[in-house]
C-alpha cells in the first residue's frame, strides 16, 4: 500500500492512537480528514497538522454517518484509506453488583464494532472506485486472550477482529481494497488511563508500526507485546489468558 498520495479519514483522529496516525501521515504527504464528537478538540487537534480537515460525527448516530458520507463524496470524493480508529471501553468487574454490565457492553459493541460495520459498508463504494485502497480496522492484543475486566471490550475487539478477517478474504477476490488490522497492546493514551495505560507504549510507536504496515503490506499488525500474546495463544490459549489476567 503506498504511504503518500492517499486521502486517508481517521475516525477518533483528534486524540490517542488516531491522533499520531494522523500527524505521521499527514507528515508524509497524504490528506487527512479526522472525526469525532468533540468538535472543539477535534478542530485545536487539526490546527496542529499539516492538510488536515476536521468533521464532527459521532460514529455511532445513523444521521452523523450518512452526513460525514455525504460530505466525504461531495469534497474528497478521491477518498481511498478508511481508519477505523473510534473505541471506547469500560473497565467493570463481572461480578460488581448492579454494574450493569449489560449496557455497558451495548455501547461497547455499538462503537467498536457495529458502527465499524456501517461506516465501512457506506463508504465501500468510494474506496472500491480508487486504483489503491485500504480499510484498517484498530482492535487490540484483547482480541486474541480477553483481560476479564474488560469482558465486554474485549468481546468488541474479537467480533472485530472476526469482522477484518472476513473482510479481507472478501475483498481480495473482488476488488482491490486491502483490509489491515492494527492491534496495540496496552498503549498510553487518556483512554487506558484507569489501567494503568501510563506502563504502555506511546502511541507514535502504534503509528509507526502502521506506516511500516502499509509499506509492507502486512495485513495483520501485531505491534509490541500483541506478537508475544499471538504466540502464546498459539502455542496455548490458556496460557495467553492467564498471561493476560495476571
Ligand atoms: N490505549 C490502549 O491501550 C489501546 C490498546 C489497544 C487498542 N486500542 C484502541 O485504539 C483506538 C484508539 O484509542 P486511544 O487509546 O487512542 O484512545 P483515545 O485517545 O481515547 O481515542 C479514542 C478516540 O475515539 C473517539 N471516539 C470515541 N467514541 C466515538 C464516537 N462514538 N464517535 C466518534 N468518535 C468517537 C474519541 O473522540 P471523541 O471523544 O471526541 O468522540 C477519541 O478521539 C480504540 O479503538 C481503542 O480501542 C487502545
Amino acid at each position: 500500500m503506498k504511504t503518500s498520495n492517499n486521502t486517508i479519514l481517521i475516525t477518533g483522529g483528534g486524540s490517542g492512537i488516531g491522533f499520531e496516525i494522523a500527524k505521521l501521515f499527514s507528515q508524509n504527504g497524504n490528506k487527512i480528514i479526522i472525526t469525532g464528537r468533540n468538535e472543539e478538540r477535534l478542530q485545536k487537534a487539526a490546527a496542529r497538522l499539516e492538510n488536515t480537515t476536521a468533521i464532527a460525527a459521532d460514529i455511532t448516530s445513523e444521521e452523523d454517518v450518512h452526513q460525514l458520507v455525504e460530505k466525504i463524496k461531495q469534497d474528497f470524493p478521491e477518498l481511498n484509506v478508511l481508519i477505523n480508529n473510534a473505541g471506547n471501553a469500560s473497565y467493570y468487574s463481572l461480578v460488581t453488583p448492579e454494574i450493569n454490565a449489560y449496557e455497558k457492553a451495548a455501547e461497547e459493541m455499538d462503537t467498536n464494532f457495529l458502527s465499524v460495520i456501517r461506516l465501512t459498508e457506506k463508504l465501500l463504494p468510494v474506496l472500491k472506485a480508487q486504483e489503491s485502497a485500504a480499510v484498517v480496522t484498530v482492535s487490540s492484543i484483547v482480541a486474541f486472550a480477553p483481560r476479564k475486566e474488560l469482558s465486554s471490550y474485549g468481546a468488541s475487539k474479537a467480533a472485530l477482529h472476526s469482522y477484518s478477517q472476513s473482510l479481507r478474504l472478501a475483498l481480495e477476490k473482488t476488488s482491490g481494497v486491502k483490509v489491515f488490522e492494527l492491534m496495540p497492546p496496552l498503549v498510553n493514551t487518556e483512554f487506558s488511563k484507569e489501567i494503568g495505560g501510563e506502563n504502555g507504549i506511546a502511541p507514535e510507536v502504534v503509528a509507526e508500526d502502521l506506516f511500516k504496515a502499509f509499506e509492507e503490506d502486512t495485513y495483520e499488525i501485531h505491534v509490541g507485546n500483541t506478537a508475544n500474546i499471538y504466540k502464546l495463544f498459539l502455542s496455548s490459549p490458556q496460557m495467553a489468558l492467564e498471561a493476560m489476567n495476571q
